[in-house]
């Protein structure tokens, strides 16, 4: 007579490799967005941490505007990620994560906006100018030389400088008005500036099923830091926080409904310079890998 486990084991065993496969199987892919002067090879690492805690997972790091390329208009580019992302999302019909960085923050949040019909899960936005960008470091000098920040709006808020991807996310607190009718991008996603797509681009964003915001007091770049999770200066430079912010108070483009939904989680970590952030396996552990799921 057989005894009853020696049946029921290889059943258990069966049971066991369907439930990881399952699992495995359900990680959802994510997509990543390079930031200004860099491109895929920056980003090996975190896709090796991302394969590292759940096995399986399909990581697209989009190959797209790399390095100096990534200077070139920021309409041009959220154009082209967003023929490329569609692509990703047309193929994986269960969603996928959207992981940008710094520049390509700022990017993914004009391709969420503007596509209807996304399937965008989680938006983990990775030390990202998300509220705009006013100062000069040393990594930005590379790319506006003999420019003091004072006077860059000069440069950025025309037809010219627009042509350039940094113009588009420059926010000058001493020149509001130049801002609003020069820059031609962030105060439209951001609804600063009231257009006729408002309400379909808040609708389009409000998609994504949770934000979550990560940068730190150390970062060296985005200028105020705070801007990683869309604090920004007032005119005397002091730092008014997100819920403060009028573009939260008139939720102009669903940050406020996003916020009120319990879908906007912020994650702050010093003692990370700007170009670490995404091969640091602490920021990872402590901010990202629970999300990718
Ligand atoms: C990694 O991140 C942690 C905080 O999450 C920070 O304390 C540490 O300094 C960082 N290390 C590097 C090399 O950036």
């Amino acid at each position: 007579m057989m005894a009853p486990w020696t049946s029921r084991v290889p059943l258990a065993v069966l049971l066991l490799v369907l439930l990881a496969a399952r699992c495995t199987d359900g990680y959802k892919p994510v997509v990543i967005v390079h930031g200004i002067l860099d491109g895929p090879k920056e980003f090996e690492t975190l896709s090796t941490f991302i394969k590292k805690v759940h096995p399986g997972t399909e990581v697209h790091t989009i190959s797209l505007y790399n390095n100096l390329e990534s200077l070139k208009p920021l309409w041009m580019q959220v154009r082209d990620f967003k023929k490329a992302i569609k692509e990703i999302m047309n193929k994986s019909p269960k969603g996928v994560h959207l992981l940008c960085f710094s520049q390509g923050g700022v990017i993914c949040r004009a391709v969420l906006s503007t596509s209807p019909n996304h399937n965008v899960h989680t938006f983990i936005s990775l030390s990202s100018p998300l509220a705009g960008q006013y100062g000069d470091t040393d990594y930005l000098k590379k790319v506006l030389p003999n420019h003091a920040k004072k006077m860059v709006y000069i440069f950025c808020y025309n037809k010219m400088g627009q042509k350039m991807s940094m113009c588009s996310y420059w926010n000058d607190p001493h020149h509001r008005a130049d801002y609003l009718r020069g820059n031609t991008f962030l105060p439209l996603i951001n609804g600063e500036k009231p257009h006729k797509f408002m309400k379909e681009w808040r609708e389009n964003f409000l998609r994504i099923k949770k934000m979550v915001l990560i940068g730190g007091p150390d970062d060296g770049v985005i200028t105020p830091w705070q801007s990683s999770y869309y604090g920004f200066y007032d005119a005397r430079e002091d730092v008014v926080e997100m819920r403060n912010q009028e573009f939260y108070k008139r939720d102009t483009f669903g940050l406020r409904t996003l916020d009120a939904r319990g879908d906007v989680s912020v994650c702050v970590q010093s003692g990370v310079e700007h170009t670490h952030w995404h091969s640091n396996f602490t920021v990872f552990t402590n901010c990202i890998e629970k999300w990718l799921i």
